[in-house]
This record gives structure tokens, sequence and C-alpha cells, in this order.
């Protein structure tokens, strides 16, 4: 495809249902109320001059470029600032007009450097394209004068830099960054001839900036580009595809030379980000090119050999060998497959099916297990489909916004600036977390309530906010006698009004005082429409399904879903965590959530594959370890997953994987689950492929595929090979004959195929007969399941107790500029952000054990120890700590314990009993984690591998 410019209608869009009808250039044109005349116009077909305007910023009006005629007006008002009212006969052209302009772009021009031909923007400059718009021929000012050209650029952040005598003062940078990214890193400092534009007196790098870009994007000269567009120039076509990295699936614009992109530029018409995005979709692709990547299949018969390269034919038959070897020895359920939540709904469609087939049992499990398997649970229990219940865009209309254990400026940043949007026009916010995260108080919003609980509590305070809305008489009975069954209501009722349920019974175990419980209750159920937003701090619990239905328990008594603005809605962390559980990863239940002995939905399935299938359920990942301890689970297939990393218990993990006869590893890079492994199959990132990503919002979006895979394949082909090495051919030709099978089989996905999803551009499921285009809010008339079912919640502490050797609650997350484990953003210049995990830990905890910020620290649980520097902070409460598990050698997960969510395994990370001492050298894990890295990573040189 040619490079994609998009169009620039100048100013927002707006959505009023009234029209208003004018004139312009003798045209007529209707458009909604409070729209701008520059809009009506450019959505006419009729392009106005304009440098300070852009569409995803309120009109600023200053460079006065954009003038026009208005009928009986006095004066030549800015269209970009000047609304379409009706009748109104404008002119764009004239005599006059043209000469203002030129008089305007003159000056602009007098003040730049002259240097186009060598300048990064050349091609893509608006002033540029602006002074041949306006016929400018000559500039009559000379240099002499004062100017702005003194030389010296502000090259401080890795992606990006800053020229400021390339400026003119159009002020679309700063407003990009209030009002697109909510930061309000920039501002215009100083006066008259003096002002400029300043991150806060300092470089962009120490300053406020979180490297979204949106400045960059809106930046009509090159004062503000890409350090990869001076580099490798202007790009020569585009794809469009999305990104791999959170689950908010923002779309983008790659844009390329050749076959090396240049830069990733969001996508205006991506329904997810509308042309927003953050550090790592925007900036951290560099990781698909790193030098670790590994291009050739290789080989081992003992994880402690060295890798032998070795040919695609050799691995794959190996692995196959070795697999058939294993269950003839073992029996068939002796190996099972692991599912990535990376790669696309069609790949994970195909591992399943392949373990399922060819495989012979249900051995299939994905890491949505150790992310957001309670969502699953919980929400299939209450309202009858395992998925948030809105579009992002529902949030426009939430009145209450209440975000539960989850960091959205950190993990789900795009998702977090639309949210701050709405929080800044008005609408409230509750948040319950441990920890003091950013969207307690950050410019312009600030949270009504902060109800900082205790880790594992969670159900204790969300039953209580219910309490308040039952025993208040607050809840909603028009919509649980119509929508709810409501036996179920009556005995939830009773239980939820016992006084153990009161805010005043919880407020010693929570922490939480009982009048703040009881005022974030009213607001929630009183405020107009409330929204709950919920992350890991929710699922990762021992009563992680349990709080789940307690928050759709809340969302159903105050008639909290079914419509816009409000609903309960789950941030999936990883890009395409919602479409690996959609296609099903998990060893009970095919794609659809249809449990594997329905005989009915099985028999579907066997005649599509022309296989008999299993009709129990098959191991989770955490009993696929426990039966490779205990003898009986032999070998592993794991695509795009890092288990030693990111899975609780690391040292349960490895003893696991160590005691398989194969573990076969696909992925991009020697992983820390690879260094167990006797075959590595090298997989494709997301630009070397074609696929469809599923987001946190059910929202089914394109990846295509922008350069060709690196090491030869696409993920979905090499499991179509080993599929026939197992003997279990597959024929397909490209994804989208994956996509056909999914709808053939999966009623949600009825109606999805490639051409509606190339028509429509992204598809939010269901999508079937009832709704073919998609379904942006779920439950509207009656629930997935009819009846929303209340279900009992009772809150039941952990197990994991703080004792007085573990004094400490360690709790775990992520942050904004690394992701997961870290294996992308690692390889790239995130790391300038992020280099090393570290433990926030309070003052006076720090304080108590002699503890200075900076300080290496050993923290240790009753199944591990590491080391990692302190950061004293007071975002924590006493008695918590907070890492993050990005880096390798940091190795959280030592500490993380077995214990898991009572319906999901979903494992505990967010309660871990712990003690922080002063340390002065590494672990004993970590000496050891070193010098086996070293030696499970030898790779031979090459060997005749084709
Ligand atoms: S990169 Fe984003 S946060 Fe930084 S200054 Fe630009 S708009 Fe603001
Ligand atoms: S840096 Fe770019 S966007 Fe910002 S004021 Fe200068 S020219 Fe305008
Ligand atoms: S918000 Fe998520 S999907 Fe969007 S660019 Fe950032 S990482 Fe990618
Ligand atoms: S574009 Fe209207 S004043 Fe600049």
């Amino acid at each position: 495809m040619a490079l994609i410019r998009e169009t620039d209608f100048g100013t927002p869009r707006r959505t009023s249902e009234a029209l208003v009808t004018l004139e312009i250039d003798g045209k007529p044109v209707a458009v909604p109320a409070g729209t701008s005349i520059m809009r009506a116009a450019v959505e006419a077909g009729i392009p106005v001059p304009k440098l300070c305007a852009t569409d995803n910023v309120e009109a600023f009006g200053s460079c006065r470029l954009c003038l026009v005629e208005i009928e009986g007006r006095k004066g030549l008002p800015a269209s970009c600032t000047t609304l379409a009212e009706p009748g109104l006969k404008v002119r764009t052209q004239s005599p006059k007009l043209a000469r203002m302009r030129r008089g305007m772009m003159e000056l602009y021009i007098s003040d730049h450097p002259l240097d186009c031909l060598t300048c990064s923007a050349n091609g893509n400059c608006e002033l540029q394209d602006m002074a041949g718009v306006v016929g400018l021929r000559e500039v009559r000012y000379g240099y002499d004068g004062a100017n702005h050209l003194q030389p010296g650029k502000d090259n401080s952040n890795p992606y990006f830099s800053f020229e400021p005598s390339k400026c003119i003062l159009c002020s679309r940078c700063v407003r990009a960054c209030s009002e697109v990214q909510g930061t309000f890193a920039l501002t215009i400092e100083g006066r008259g001839f003096g002002s400029k534009v300043s991150a806060g007196g300092t470089d962009f790098l120490s300053s406020e900036c979180v490297s979204c870009g949106a400045c960059v994007q809106a930046c009509p000269t090159a004062t503000l580009t890409e350090k990869s567009v001076t580099e490798k120039g202007q790009g020569d076509r585009t794809v469009l595809t999305t990104c791999a990295y959170c689950g908010v699936g923002c779309g983008f614009k790659a844009e390329l030379k050749g076959n090396d992109i240049v830069r990733m530029v969001p996508h205006k018409d991506g329904k997810a980000n509308h042309g927003h995005s953050c550090v790592k979709g925007r900036f951290a692709w560099g990781y698909a090119t790193h030098k670790d990547r590994i291009l050739k299949p290789m080989i081992r018969a003992r994880i402690t050999d060295p890798w032998r390269e070795v040919s695609w034919e050799e691995a794959i038959n190996h692995a196959a060998s070795e697999f058939k070897r294993i269950q003839s020895k073992y029996g068939r359920d002796s190996i099972g497959g692991i599912t990535s939540s990376r790669c696309t709904n069609e790949e994970t469609f195909l591992v399943q099916k392949m373990v399922r087939a060819a495989f012979g049992n249900n051995n299939v499990d994905t890491c949505a297990r150790v992310c957001h398997s309670p969502t699953g649970y919980g929400l299939k229990s209450t309202f009858g489909t395992s998925a948030g219940t809105q579009d992002f865009d529902s949030v426009d209309a939430a009145d209450v916004i209440m975000i539960i254990g989850a960091n959205p400026t950190d993990a789900h940043p795009v998702f977090a600036s639309q949210m701050k949007r709405r929080l800044r026009k008005g609408a409230r916010l509750i948040i319950i977390d441990p920890r003091r995260i950013d969207l307690v108080k950050t410019p312009y919003v600030k949270a009504d309530y902060h109800l900082p609980l205790r880790p594992g509590t969670n159900v204790a305070i969300i039953n209580a906010i219910a309490h308040v809305v039952i025993t208040e008489g607050l809840g909603d009975e028009t919509f649980i006698q119509e929508r709810c069954d409501v036996a179920a209501f009556e005995s939830w009722k009773k239980f939820i009004a016992d006084e153990r349920n009161s805010p005043e019974a919880v407020e010693a175990a929570s922490g939480v005082p009982a009048v703040d419980i009881r005022a974030a209750a009213r607001l929630y159920a009183t405020g107009g429409n409330a929204a709950i937003y919920y992350g890991l701090g929710v699922t990762e619990h021992s009563q992680g399904s349990t709080m789940v239905m307690g928050m759709a328990n809340l969302a159903m008594a105050t008639g909290n879903i079914g419509k816009r603005g409000a609903g309960v809605n789950p941030l999936r962390g990883q890009n395409n965590v919602q479409g690996s559980c959609d296609m099903g990863s998990f060893p009970h239940e095919f794609s659809g959530y249809r449990h594997v002995s329905e005989d009915n939905v099985r028999e579907s399935f066997e005649r599509e594959w022309s296989v008999p299938l299993q009709n129990e359920p098959g191991l989770r990942i955490p009993n696929m370890l426990d039966a490779a301890c205990e003898g009986s689970f032999k070998a592993l297939y794991v695509q795009g997953e890092d288990i030693v990393q990111s899975d609780p218990n690391t040292q349960h993990v490895s003893r696991g994987l160590a005691a398989m006869e194969c573990v076969v590893v696909q992925d991009l890079f020697l992983n820390e689950t690879a260094s167990f492994a006797h075959v590595f199959l090298p997989g494709s990132s997301f630009l070397e492929k074609d696929g469809t990503f599923t987001n946190a919002e059910r929202r089914i979006s394109m990846v295509r595929k922008a350069i060709p895979p690196v090491a030869g394949y696409e993920d979905w082909q090499i499991t179509m090979l080993l599929s026939e090495a197992l003997g279990y051919p597959m024929h397909y030709q490209h994804p989208s004959e994956i996509m056909d099978e999914i709808a053939r089989l999966t009623p949600t996905f009825a109606g999805v195929n490639y051409a509606k999803l190339d028509q429509l551009g992204s598809i939010q499921w269901p999508c079937n007969d009832a709704a073919p285009t998609g379904t942006p809010v779920m439950h509207i008339d009656k629930f997935v399941r009819g009846k929303g079912r209340f279900m009992i919640t009772e809150y039941v502490p952990t197990d994991e107790r703080t004792t007085d050797r573990f004094p400490l609650i360690l709790t775990t997350g992520r942050i904004l500029s690394q992701y997961n484990v870290g294996a992308q953003t690692r390889r790239t210049d995130n790391n300038v952000w992020h280099d090393e995990d570290v433990l926030e830990i309070h003052p006076w905890d720090a304080e108590n054990r002699g503890v200075r910020d900076g300080d290496l620290i050993s923290l240790s649980s009753r199944v591990g120890e590491t080391t990692l520097p302190a950061r004293v902070s007071e975002r924590m409460q006493p008695g918590v700590v907070y890492t993050t598990f990005h880096h390798a050698m940091t190795g959280a997960n030592v500490v993380t314990t077995e214990f898991s969510d009572w319906a999901t395994n979903c494992p505990e990370y967010k309660v871990t009993a712990v003690q922080v001492q002063p340390a002065s050298r590494p672990s004993l894990w970590q000496q050891h984690y070193q010098e086996t890295k070293r030696l499970t990573t030898q790779v031979l040189s090459q060997t005749g591998a084709d």
C-alpha cells in the first residue's frame, strides 16, 4: 500500500444530532452543530490553508492562515475558531485572502531555516506545503534582525529530537500533550518575541514527558521529529496494523522504506485509540530486528548442551518424533501445549487445535491462567460471558469511574488518556488500590476517593460497598426485578446485608476507614452512570474469581450494566489475552467458552477436524508442572510464552521444566523458558505476519504483514509444520482461512471474516446474524445468560499471612516503559527509563530497616530470595512493598508463592509475605541464575543449517 497521509480536518469532529447548513464557496454544506467552518469546508472537499489547527486538538487561532470571508460580516475571521452557523455564506479564496495568507507565510519563512532540501521533514512538512499552497515566491525580509535561528537541539529523548529553530509557535504540541495525552508536560514559556516551547525548563528526558509522541505527531514542522525518520528518511509505503503490546489494541500505520520500518504512526481510524499511542507502540518496535533474534531452528539432547543450529525440517521432525516417542512410552496425556497471548487469534486457535487433534488430549493452557482467568469465571457465572461489557468510548458517557486494582496510566496508557479526558470534563473518580497510583492525583484530575486497602482484602471492600448500597436503599429495584434472577438476588441480599459485610466490620482487616467506604459506595450508586475498570490487582488473588463476581453483583444491584457509561471492564494485560481465551486455549473449553464435555459442541469440532476429541478437561499450566515434578508429564510445546519468568515460584517452574524430556520453545528470543528447552523454533514478530488480535473491549483488529518473517515462517505456519509431522496435516494457505474455520465453529464469531474486517476496520464480538457489525456494549436488553445471577461472595482471608519473619506484603505490577517479562522492551531504548526493577518501600519501613533510597536490598519470602535496589516512596502504604517483574535477573517471581485463585488457579501474585533487609551481594538464586544462563544459552556456530 502506498504511503497513507490521512486528511486533517483541522478541528475535532462534533457529534451533535442537530445539523447546521451553510454555504462554502457556493456549495451547500450540512454539519453537526458546533463544527468549525474549517472542518465543514474540509469535509466538503474544500481545503483551507492552516498551520496551527489540527483535528485532534481544539482550535487555537494563532497562525491566521485560515482566514475566510463571510458575507455580511466585517473582517476576516479564522475559520478554525469560527463555528458554522445556519445560512452563512463563506468564501475561502479571494485575492485579498491570498494576499493576507502570503503575508503571513512570508513572516513565518523569514524566521525559519531554509534547509528544506536537507531537512528530515522534507516532503512531509506542513510549513513547506503551505508555502506552496499560498503561492509564496519571495521573502522580502532579510535575516539580519532578531530571529529564532540559533542552532541547538534537544536530543535527550531516545526517540525524538526537538530543534527550536524550526518552531513556528503554533502550540499544537502543547495542546496535544495536554488535551490528547493529558500529561501537561509542555508549555509556551515567555511572552511575545521571547516565547518558546518548553518542557518545564529542562530537557524532554528529565521533564514530566512520558514519551507518548503525541507532540511529535502534532508538530507541522521538523521541530519535533522521530530520530528514525531523521536517520532513514520518509517512508514510501504504509501497512495498517495493530500494536502488539497491551490490551488497548491501538491501530497503527507502519511506515516503511522497502522492508525497513521508518516509524509507527497511530492510526486516526483506529477505533481503540483514535490516533493516539504510548511510548511502547509508537517507539519500542526495534526489538523486531534486534541482534538477539534467533533466526535458525536449534536442537540439543540435554539442556546443558550447547544449542546446535539445524534445518527447519530437522527441528520439526525431531520435535514431532520426541512427542510421539514420549506419548508411546508414558501415555497420551504425558504431553501438552501452551498458547500465546502475544500471538494472533489464528495462531492460538491452531495451537489448541494441534493439542486436541494431534496430541489427542486437552492439555492446553494459556498465560491468561496467570492473569485474567478469574475474569472468565466470574463474568461467565454472573453475566453469562467471559468478557468486558463495554467499548472504550463508552467511558465518555460515564459519570463515575471506579478503578480497582489497575494502573491505567502505566499499563493501558492510551485508554488512561481517554479516561483522563472524561475526568477533566467532570466525571467523578474512585480508586481502590493499595498503592497511590498516578491517577489519584495528576494534572487536573484528582480522585474523589482513594481507598488504599490492604492487599488481599478486595472482596471485603466490594462486599462492604454493596452492603451500603443495599442497606441504604441505593439499589436499582426495577433493574433487579426485570433483568436479574430474583431468587438469587434475594439470597445475596440477605448475605450482603449481614453486619459482617458492613464497612465498620471490614475496616480493621482492610485498613480503609468505614466512612470512606460509605462515601465511595454512595457516589458509585447515586452519581449517574458508573463504570468499573479493573486489572490484575483484582484477579491475581486467592479470591480473584470471587472479587470479579463481587463487582458484577454491585453493577447489577445498581443497574450499572447494559448501557453506555456503565459496566464491568477488565483491562486486559497482553495484546491478545482476550483472543487467546476466546480461541479455546483453556483445557476445559473450546473456542467461544464452550465446555469440552458438551456433546453437541465437541461433535461439531470432531466433524470439522475429522478426529475424535477428549470430553474431559486437560491439565492447567500449574497441573502440568506438578505432574512433571511427579514424573507423569514429560513434554511441552510453548509458543510465545516465558513461563519461567512470568509464572509464580520460579524454582518450582524450573524444576517442572527440568524434569521433562522434551521442551519445545517457539519464540523470538532465547527467553528464560528456553534455558530448559531441547528444541527452539524461531518465531515471528507482529510485523512479520497476518492475523488478528482481540483487545480488552472484544475488538478484533487486523494485524498485517509489514515485512517477511525474518526466520522464514509465520508462527501459524510453524504449528502447521509440526502438526503435519505429528501425522495430523492442516491445509491453510492464509490465516483468513483459519478465521473462516473459527467462524464456522464459534457462534460469537459467526459473522467475522477478513473481508468484513477490512471493510469495517475492526469488529467487537459477538458478531453474527443478530449483530452483523459487532456488539460495542453487551447485555443491553438481557444478559447473555438470560437473567443476571447474583453470586454469594464470602470474604475469606488469604492463607498467605504476614509473620514476624515475613512482616511485609509484597504486591507486583507493571510500569509504562517496560512490558511484561520485558523480552521486547528490554531490547529497545525504553531501558532509558527503567533498566532494572526496584522495590518501592514506604519511608517508615525503610528507616526501620536502615534502608536508604538506592540501597541494594534482599527481598525474601518463604519460597525464595532475590536482591534489587530500593526506592523509598510514599506511594506505598506502610507494611506494603511493590516491585515489577520486567527483568529476568531480578526474578521477582522467585519470591511469589504457589497460592492461587480457588476457582481458576490464577496465582496470587498480589499478596506475598516478605522481609526486606539491606544486602551486599546478589542472592544465591541470582548467582546460580547467572551461571546457568550462560551454560544453557550457548549456541554452536552454524553447522550447515538451511
Ligand atoms: S511525548 Fe507526549 S508526554 Fe511527552 S511532551 Fe510530547 S505529548 Fe507530552
Ligand atoms: S514544536 Fe512544533 S508543534 Fe510545537 S509549537 Fe513548535 S512548530 Fe508548533
Ligand atoms: S496503549 Fe497499549 S496498544 Fe496502545 S500503543 Fe501503548 S502498548 Fe500499544
Ligand atoms: S489554522 Fe486557524 S488560525 Fe491557524
